[in-house]
């Protein structure tokens, strides 16, 4: 990777990408290859997608890697979505904290092989301290599973006398999600031509501007990723309120 350089041309990047990688089957079944090679080419993209955030400035980016819905798929599938995850992050933590990128996980990794967790917990102490970008790569994530335990941890300190009830608000509620201390994304992208948000970052996604493009997701390089940002700009950010 190479440091990031100044944009002085374009206008600030968004703060925080948030991207729904889709359609490596699809990419895959278009060239008679297994699915795997799609994934494969797909890991590919991830790479090129945190080197290009990081050039642009983009100071969070946040991966729908794996969800908890995705336990569904064939178990040969999933075993090869675990394998290649193995492979990405065993390659490539030396080069993510050589460039001053923290590495975060949100999901439930109670369900993930124990090796790939003590790989996670290896991520968050070696790049815990790293401040050019955060890459938070969501692995077994579920939106409403994770909305849902934060109102079981918040009922369960109401019932234990330690919250009021009325003393719940926004600012509280999001401070019990996973992503409690990241900011929300400015820009969420789908690839493969998919409009849905499937489970990911409900709450976070409240104000996000949404950019659905076609571009499978082993096609979406850097050029994918400059019109997405430039479709960001051309939007008008209002949070509810009226123009001006
Ligand atoms: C969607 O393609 C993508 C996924 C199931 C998850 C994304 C996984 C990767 C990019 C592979 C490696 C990940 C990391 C972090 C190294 P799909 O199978 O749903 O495509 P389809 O809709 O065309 O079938």
């Amino acid at each position: 990777m190479h440091p990031a350089p100044s944009n002085n041309q374009r206008p600030a990047p968004p703060r925080h990408i948030a991207i729904i990688m889709d359609g490596n089957g699809r990419w895959a079944k278009a060239r008679g290859l297994p699915r795997f090679a799609g994934h494969q080419r797909g890991a590919d993209s991830v790479r090129e997608a945190v080197q290009s955030c990081r050039e642009l400035g983009v100071s969070y980016l946040t991966l729908y890697a794996f969800s908890s819905e995705n336990w569904k798929r064939p178990a040969s599938e999933v075993d090869d979505l675990m394998g290649l995850l193995r492979v990405y992050l065993r390659r490539e933590m030396d080069e993510l904290h050589r460039n001053d990128i923290r590495v975060r996980f949100i999901g439930d990794r109670s369900r993930l092989a124990p090796d790939i967790i003590d790989l996670l917990s290896r991520y968050e102490i070696t790049t815990g301290k790293n401040t050019s970008m955060t890459l938070v790569v969501a692995l077994n994530y579920g939106s409403q599973n994770e909305i849902v335990d934060a109102c079981r941890r918040l009922a369960e300190e109401v019932e234990a006398g330690k919250r009021r009830a009325s003393e719940i608000d926004a600012t509280l509620f999001a401070s019990y999600l996973q992503t409690a201390d990241i900011p929300d994304p400015d820009l969420l992208i789908r690839t493969s031509g998919e409009q849905r948000l499937s489970n990911f970052l409900l709450w976070q996604s409240a104000y996000s501007e949404l950019v659905f493009v076609n571009t499978l997701w082993p096609d979406f390089g850097r050029k994918s990723l400059e019109d997405a940002i430039d479709e960001f700009h051309r939007r008008d950010r209002r949070y509810g309120a009226t123009e001006g």
